[in-house]
């Protein structure tokens, strides 16, 4: 831990005296608003899609929504950050809204914040089409030093390649900071007071020949608008700040997504003075950010994924971050995802996922497609058959195989591929090209049988190649004997029993430790059930442990402060157990959560089926021991001989059993089962 410094010592004092208070619990720390025409076009309205970062505790929908009518984007929880202190959550929903219209949210007693947004639904001269108004991102809430001049850069869209320009609607932060409104850049030029500034800003695109006109005159198309809440800190001086290094995408960059195409952006940072704490994200519902890592070179990296499944989202989706420490903020960037658009299915077109034999197979009617060679289809792996005759195309391919992805999409499960003409002489040829991206769908509860078999390498990417184990010893010993010692314990003993052990030459108390040897950092490891019998086959077994929890009076829970041990202190007498050896056998598990700020949840206090979205898990596995001798290695004996056993018997009834990953599945017991809807779409570049 790092101690506070001076001049956060100093921020806080300086923050209290300002009319700007601390954030408190419901402030809004940005907001965006974006529009798209809805499809039957002649009506008067637009479909509006917000987002808005407020302060943690994240609140309601219908806090931020009270006019009724929206309509949630939450796949999973929300994406949340830890800076500014107390943290934030991102909220996005959509709405119809009138092609002019303002939007105003208010949390507790803060100020309002207004959206204003206006449509032009008439058809363009220059283009024929109705116009498209621009896109403007919504950034991760901005952190700047108070002394040290820094640019904030708005990023903006147009998909009709309309000049943008950016103009201020409201700013709090005066003189301090510049807009330039061609490059929709923030120019804070240092010297405001600690505290919280509000900025808004009206993004609006006009015909490309307004560029060399005065702007008064130019009339905008269309108008979007962004509110961005500005923290000025007083933290680490003029210290550099984080710089993205070479993966990272470029700001600006647009990457084109598929239907059902996983994308993957990896983001490396460089931070010198102060480690990164978190990686600031803002991005479309559904956006997986990988646990981050920490590499060599004062580098930390973080990768985004996403998925495009069916979605109404907006067709340009913004990706902004920026990697936050204690008290510095790199700059922020952002990316576009540019969902590309399909054409409708021909009539007869089938695409089956066959449960059974894990296959998909396409029947495509081709008459409608003039122009194209045939004999150039090819599925992901060239070398898969695709078959056709004067009227279809067909393809049946193994979803093990073919080159078909397995993605994850919220609960479900994506098989993916994609049949696409290569046309080996494009340049030259009039051919049409066609992409077909294929896909089969398996919703989350059904996903359990083959998720298992066919899951592991990405398990493995994720956790790396793990063993569990687990090894007896007894209080105050072993490689943790300083965590039992003294435990810290879950609950409270039993009540000694009546009846002494130490009259029977049984032990009283042993500590079951569960291993395991992932060097995630931020994994954890989770027990479920665990199970004693006297004998090695388990046919009579008893309950040791139920879901991590204790069950029963005979178990309790040693706090540890790694996350990759777990260790149960058995307390012998009251678990009942006869005989002077027992067997142990527990299910478990590896999970990691998807932002660094959450901790997988408890399987004590959170009800079993309530679906942990945000987390990561592993399968379970059952690790077994081996025989543990319950007879305490006595003074009867030995005493004389070797006093130190006395006083201290050593660790004899340890027993390690090491099971890889890999090897120990105990669960793929029934033959599996998938029931699948299949999805496809079709995309022809004439
Ligand atoms: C938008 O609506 C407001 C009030 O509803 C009106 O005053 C304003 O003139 C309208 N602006 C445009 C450009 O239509
Ligand atoms: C991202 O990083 C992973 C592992 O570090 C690597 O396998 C992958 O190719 C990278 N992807 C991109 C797009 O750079
Ligand atoms: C072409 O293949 C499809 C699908 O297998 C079949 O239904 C159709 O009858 C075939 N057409 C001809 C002309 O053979
Ligand atoms: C492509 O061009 C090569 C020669 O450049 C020719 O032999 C071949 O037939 C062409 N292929 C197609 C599909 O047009
Ligand atoms: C864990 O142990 C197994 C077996 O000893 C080994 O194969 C694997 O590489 C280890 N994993 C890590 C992350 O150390
Ligand atoms: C727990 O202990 C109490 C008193 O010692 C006993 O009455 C109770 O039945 C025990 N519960 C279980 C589940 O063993």
């Amino acid at each position: 831990m790092t101690r506070p410094n001076l001049s956060w010592v100093v921020w806080v004092l300086a923050v209290s005296l300002l009319p700007l208070a601390r954030i408190t619990a419901g402030s809004i720390l940005g907001a965006a608003v974006n529009i798209e025409l809805l499809d039957q076009d002649r009506s008067q309205k637009v479909r509006a899609h917000y987002s808005l970062v407020s302060s943690l505790p994240c609140p309601a929908l219908d806090k931020l929504c009270d006019e009724g009518n929206c309509i949630d984007q939450l796949i999973s929880s929300p994406v949340i950050g830890v800076l500014p202190s107390p943290g934030w959550c991102l909220h996005q929903w959509q709405k119809t809204i009138p092609k002019n219209h303002t939007s105003t949210f208010q949390l507790g007693s803060e100020s309002a914040v207004s959206l204003y947004s206006r449509a032009d639904l008439s058809v363009r001269l220059d283009t024929n089409h109705v116009n498209q108004p621009p896109y403007v991102a919504l950034l991760p809430p901005v952190r700047l030093q108070a002394a040290c001049p820094q640019e904030i850069l708005v990023n903006v869209m147009d998909l009709d390649g309309d000049e943008i320009r950016c103009r201020y609607k409201k700013t709090d932060l005066g003189e301090f900071l510049q807009l330039n409104e061609e490059t929709c850049t923030l120019l804070y030029e240092g010297g405001a007071n600690l505290g919280q500034y509000s900025v808004e800003i009206m993004v609006e695109d006009f015909p490309l020949s307004v560029k060399n006109q005065i702007q008064s005159e130019a009339k905008p198309f269309s108008t979007v608008s962004v509110h961005l809440l500005i923290t000025v800190e007083n933290g680490a001086g003029c210290s550099v700040v984080p710089e993205f290094t070479g993966v990272s995408p470029v700001g600006g960059a647009v990457i084109h997504v598929l239907p059902f195409e996983e994308v993957h952006v990896n983001i490396t940072v460089d931070s010198r003075v102060q480690s990164v704490s978190e990686m600031a994200v803002i991005g479309p519902p559904g956006l997986f950010i990988s646990p981050m890592e920490i590499g060599p070179n004062f580098q930390s990296s973080v990768t985004l994924s996403w998925v495009r499944g069916p979605n109404q989202f907006t067709h340009l989706l913004s990706i902004c971050f920026a990697a936050n420490t204690q008290s510095l903020q790199s700059n922020v960037r952002c990316i576009w995802l540019q969902q590309t658009q399909t054409d409708p299915l021909p009539p007869g077109t089938e695409l089956k996922c066959k449960e059974r034999e894990l296959q998909m197979s396409l029947v495509l009617p081709i008459t409608f497609l003039k122009n194209l060679h045939f004999s150039d289809l090819q599925l992901n792996d060239p070398s898969c058959p695709v078959f056709y005759n004067s009227t279809h195309v067909t393809a049946t391919f193994p979803l093990t195989g073919c080159g078909t992805k397995r993605v994850h999409l919220g609960s479900e499960l994506l098989y993916t591929n994609t049949l696409r003409s290569i046309n080996p002489n494009s340049t030259i040829s009039r051919v049409a090209t066609l992409i077909l991206p294929l896909a089969c769908r398996i919703p989350g509860q059904q996903a359990k049988g083959p998720a298992f078999k066919i899951s592991i390498p990405e398990e493995v990417k994720t956790f790396g190649a793990v063993s569990f184990w687990l090894e007896f010893h007894l209080p105050g010993e072993g490689p943790l004997a300083k965590e039992t010692r003294l435990p810290r314990l879950r609950g409270s003993p039993p009540v000694r029993m009546a009846r002494d052990l130490r009259a029977t030459g049984k032990m009283e108390m042993l500590d079951l430790h569960v291993f395991s040897n992932c060097s995630l950092a931020r994994a954890e490891l989770m027990v479920g059930q665990c199970v004693e019998s006297e004998t090695e086959d388990f046919t009579n077994p008893r309950p040791l442990l139920n879901q991590g929890c204790a069950s029963g009076n005979g178990t309790l829970e040693i706090l540890t402060s790694t996350s990759t041990v777990r260790i149960f202190r058995l307390y012998l007498g009251s678990l009942g157990i006869k005989g002077d050896t027992m067997y142990v056998e527990c299910v478990v598990h590896l999970c990691v959560t998807t932002k660094q700020t959450n901790r997988c949840s408890d399987p004590c206090t959170v009800a079993p089926g309530s679906a942990i979205v945000d987390s990561i898990l592993t399968h379970s596995y059952t690790v077994r021991s081996g025989p543990v001798p319950l007879i305490k290695v006595t003074e009867t004996s030995t005493s004389t001989a070797n006093p130190t056993q006395t006083a201290n018997p050593v660790a004899q009834p340890s027993t390690t059993q090491v099971t890889t990953a890999s090897a120990s599945r105990s669960l793929d017991t029934g033959a599996f089962w998938i029931i699948a809807v299949s999805l496809l779409a079709l995309m022809l570049l004439p």
